[in-house]
Order: structure tokens, then C-alpha cells, then sequence
């Protein structure tokens, strides 16, 4: 599926709608550059959760757990941002398969080209940038069932 968004709060409405399609033990990848909106899609994702927490990248603690619910039922959901790692040791170390495996939770991951632990079957978002607009944004979504609008 491939969406066009032309501004932060696209991007985050498309979070918002597609989140209506997670259920625990779901993987959500994000791919894209510094700044092209992997947080702004994650914050309308916990928006969807009613997670009352400010949703920002997790940088220095790496996971962020927030408590959301659907339905009155709650979800648990991890937000992990892999920027800073540097080596698959210091993936074991924050023990990110055990969050990965963690059946009970939906794990969203910031940039997950840092790790070859993502599954074929995980749900993948990709964000690109357009160098002559500022504002513009392909989003790509893969393994996800077809979500009304796509562009
Ligand atoms: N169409 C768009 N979608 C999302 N963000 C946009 C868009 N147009 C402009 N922006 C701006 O781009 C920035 C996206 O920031 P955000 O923190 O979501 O990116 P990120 O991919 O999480 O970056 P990082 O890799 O640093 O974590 C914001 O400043 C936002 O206002
Ligand atoms: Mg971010």
C-alpha cells in the first residue's frame, strides 16, 4: 500500500487509522530518515491506544512502554528507537528480543535497519522524503490488510 502525506498531521491521521488494524503481538517497523515522520506516525498509533504519556522518541532509554487500551481492554505497547545502537551485542543488551518475542505487546520500532532480528512478517513502514518539498512524504506499508484511502 502506498499513501501520500503532505503534512505532520497526515502522517499522524494514517498512524491513527492504521493503528485500528494492530493487535498484540504485533511488530510495526519503521524505515526513514532523521525527521521524516516515523515518530509523528507512532504518536497517531498511541493516539488510536489512547495513551495518555507523551509519545517522543525513546533516544537515551531506547524503550518507551506505554499503557493503551482499545475497547476499555488494555494494550501494552513498546516504542523503540534503535538509533543509537551500534552492534547486534548492544541489542542483546537492552534485551530486545525479549521485547520483540513479547507476544502480549505491540512493539513499534524506529529505525529497524539497525537490527536483522525484524521478521519477514512484520508490519513494515517506510517514509521517504522529497527534496523539493519540504513537506511531502511516500509513505510505503507492507504486510498490513488494505486500509480505505490509499493514494
Ligand atoms: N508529511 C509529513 N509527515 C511527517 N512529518 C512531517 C511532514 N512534513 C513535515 N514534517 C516534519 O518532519 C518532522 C518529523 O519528525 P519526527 O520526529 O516524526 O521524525 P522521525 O522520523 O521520528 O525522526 P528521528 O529519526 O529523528 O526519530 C517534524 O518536524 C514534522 O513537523
Ligand atoms: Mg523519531
Amino acid at each position: 500500500m502506498e499513501f501520500k502525506s503532505t503534512s505532520e498531521s497526515d502522517t499522524f491521521n494514517l498512524g491513527k487509522k492504521l493503528a485500528g488494524q494492530l493487535s498484540p503481538g504485533d511488530i510495526v517497523a519503521l524505515y526513514g530518515d532523521l525527521g521524516s515522520g516515523k515518530t509523528a506516525m507512532i504518536q497517531g498509533i498511541c493516539d488510536y491506544f489512547d495513551v495518555d504519556e507523551i509519545v517522543v522518541s525513546p533516544t537515551f532509554t531506547i524503550v518507551n512502554r506505554y499503557e493503551g487500551k482499545e475497547k476499555n481492554i488494555p494494550i501494552l505497547i513498546y516504542h523503540i528507537d534503535l538509533y543509537r545502537i551500534e552492534s547486534e551485542k548492544e541489542l542483546k543488551e537492552i534485551g530486545f528480543s525479549e521485547y520483540l518475542n513479547d507476544e502480549s505487546a505491540i512493539k513499534l520500532i524506529e529505525w529497524a535497519d539497525k537490527t536483522s532480528l525484524i521478521p519477514d512478517s512484520a508490519i513494515k513502514i517506510t517514509i521517504k522524503t522529497d527534496k523539493n518539498n519540504d513537506n511531502f512524504r511516500k509513505i510505503t506499508i507492507e504486510n498490513l490488510d488494505p486500509i480505505l484511502n490509499e493514494a
